[in-house]
């Protein structure tokens, strides 16, 4: 599995507590938490299964850029990888403009890619 860090602590120790091994897709303070996706693609091995991503972010909350989700999409399909799209504080943007559409209403229009989601509940 692959998972975004920063994190959520429990995304990764949920993640390890399965016996699979984890790769963190490391966000940096420096790169102004930017979403490497030539880093990401790096870290996917044959064997990946999952990617956990986490937008509105914890700790940094910070949201994906439009694109970057985008192309993140693109690449779990290419790669038929299943998306765990934590989206615990989807809806609490400081700007709706920044809202990025829910992973599991794409999901007819990349048949390819499966998506779990964590509803929103706040
Ligand atoms: C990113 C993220 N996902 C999931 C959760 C879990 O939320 P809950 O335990 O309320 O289901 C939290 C809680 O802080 C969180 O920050």
């Amino acid at each position: 599995m692959v998972v975004e860090a920063p994190s959520y602590g429990v995304a990764v120790e949920v993640a390890r507590s399965t016996g699979a091994e984890v790769s963190l897709w490391k966000r940096r303070y420096e790169d102004g938490w930017a979403h490497d996706l030539a880093e990401l693609e790096r870290l996917l091995r044959p064997d990946t299964k999952l990617v956990y991503i986490n937008s509105p972010h914890n700790p940094t909350g910070t949201p994906m850029a439009p694109a970057t989700y985008e192309r993140l999409l693109d690449i779990v399909r290419e790669h038929a990888l299943v998306l765990f799209s934590d989206e615990v504080y989807r809806g609490l943007e400081h700007d709706p403009g920044e809202r990025l559409p829910a992973a599991c209403d794409l999901r007819e229009e990349r048949p390819g890619a499966l998506v779990a989601r964590v509803d929103e509940h706040l």
